[in-house]
């Protein structure tokens, strides 16, 4: 999708002019304000559309419901505009423009909404699904143009997430981050994983043909603020290994590398974006697959930083593998990490599909990122940090075990990676296990990957623009 910043859009030859109507109030538009019928109020996501019979420029003019003047949020604006542009697309709008005239900042709000209720994942369909191509937009500042190049790497985001697991492979994922322009980036193969002493990592990508991947891209500015790593989930496929899922879970587990998909996305326009932080993304991207090279229950591996750990179920590998990238990560000397894992079915059962669970070793840190998702649309919640969930992860034979108990299984994880974090690093882990993917469409949302955590990071590395 294309966006545009044009002097006034309501002149533009094409498919449909959209407006806002405030309840009350009329438009800006004399159509509209002629021919809407009373019953059109224009409460929030209200939509009126008729043709303009060539009395304006574009083919159509439509009204969207923005409700009462004052009541005017972030979140109306985006129910609004969601409502929107589904109808272009029911009607097949190829190019539209956004007129909207509003006390409070819209632009940004407006273009990331578009973009998210346009895509959808149809690489492999022979019959493509409708599609807007480009969207004009006026009455804005030109700094959100930074934004405008960024929808880009939402897009990215969810169709890695959303490639069959056949496509989206180690050697995929890291031929795809060598790709990006403005950064650096080391790829390290399976023995230079056995040198760097990321043995739980490679513990679990034993079981696999294709051989992992550890992905490394340093974005580096002149004069940085701090040293930031993101790290993300890179699970290309989670079958479970030989603690096998049961097929219906194992379904959507092409997406266990959504954090990894994320942290490629925001990657692949960092140098539109140019925040003025060192970031280093880590990737640990491999395959928990069944085999007789598998890693077993009971094995007992030893992560970077010499921890050693009772493998009690091999299903719960994503944490083996953020430990030793946790190590790595430290090692760099970063201010602040923040890892993205669809990570437990334990958080999709706490807060359910539309809400990602947050923890961290720093309270105002997790703080400022839960205030970023709220900013970018995300509902983020902290999830406790006891030292009793650690506890239930003892091992006879190990430092520890990699689960805990049957309950709380999302604050074990996160009690389990803190094991390999450096304290003085301020560090937060997202668990998007549950909002990573949907089975049906929410939100404005399609089905399938919706690229959650990328808003929130990229507006983080903004706040240091
Ligand atoms: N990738 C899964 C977590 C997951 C579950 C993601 C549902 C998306 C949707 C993870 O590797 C896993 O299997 N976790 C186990 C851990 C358990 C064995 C302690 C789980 O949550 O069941
Ligand atoms: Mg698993
Ligand atoms: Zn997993």
């Amino acid at each position: 999708m294309d966006i545009r910043i044009v002097e006034n859009s309501a002149q533009l030859d094409c498919d449909v002019l959209i407006v806002n109507k405030f309840q009350d109030e009329l438009t800006s538009n004399d159509l509209i304000n002629r021919y809407a019928p009373d019953s059109f109020t224009g409460k929030v996501g209200e939509v009126f559309t008729i043709h303009t019979r060539k009395e304006l420029p574009s083919k159509y003019v439509m009204a969207v419901g923005f409700g009462i003047e004052n009541n005017i949020d972030r979140d109306v604006i985006c129910k609004a505009i969601t409502a929107a542009v589904k109808k272009c697309l029911d009607m097949k709008f190829k190019t539209i423009a956004f007129d909207i005239r509003t006390n409070v900042t819209f632009g940004i709000p407006t273009i990331l909404t578009s973009s998210i209720v346009n895509y959808s994942f149809d690489k492999y369909k022979t019959k493509k699904n409708h599609k807007i191509s480009t969207v004009y937009i006026s009455n804005v500042s030109s700094d959100i143009n930074v934004v405008a190049s960024a929808v880009e790497g939402l897009e990215l985001a969810r169709d890695l997430a959303n490639e069959p697991a056949e496509y989206a492979t180690p050697e995929r994922l890291a031929k795809i981050a060598q790709s990006f322009e403005g950064i650096e980036t080391d790829i390290y193969n399976e023995k230079e994983i056995a040198q760097m002493g990321m043995n739980a990592y490679l513990a679990v990508a034993k079981g696999s043909d294709n051989p992992p991947r550890f992905i490394h891209m340093k974005y580096v500015p002149e004069n940085p603020e701090k040293k930031i790593a993101l790290i993300g989930k890179g699970l290309c496929f989670d079958s479970g290994g030989l603690d096998l899922k049961p097929a219906s879970s194992m379904l959507t587990m092409r997406n266990d590398m959504a954090g990894a998909a994320c942290v490629l996305g925001l990657m692949s326009v960092i140098d539109k974006i140019r925040p003025n932080v060192e970031v280093h993304a880590l990737i640990a991207a491999c395959e928990n697959m069944p085999s007789g090279k598998s890693y077993k229950p009971g094995d007992i591996v030893t992560a970077r930083n010499g921890k050693t750990i009772e493998v009690d179920n091999t299903d719960a590998e994503g944490r083996l593998t953020l430990a030793d990238v946790l190590c790595y990560a430290c090692d760099l000397e970063v201010d602040e990490v923040i890892d993205i894992a669809t990570l437990t079915g334990a958080c999709v059962v706490a807060l359910g599909d539309t809400v990602s669970g947050i923890m961290g070793n720093n309270s105002s840190f997790v703080d400022a990122i839960i205030k970023t998702a709220t900013y970018s649309g995300e509902k983020f919640w902290e999830l406790p940090m006891f030292q009793d969930y650690r506890d239930n992860m003892n091992s006879d034979v190990a430092d520890m075990k990699n689960t805990g108990s049957r309950f709380g299984g999302a604050s074990a994880a996160g009690m389990f990676l803190k094991e390999f974090v450096t304290d003085s690093v301020k560090w937060a882990h997202i668990d998007i296990a549950g909002t990573a993917f949907l089975d049906k469409p929410r939100n404005g949302y399609c089905k399938g990957a919706t690229g959650v955590g990328y808003l929130t990071l990229l507006n983080y590395l903004l706040l240091h623009k």
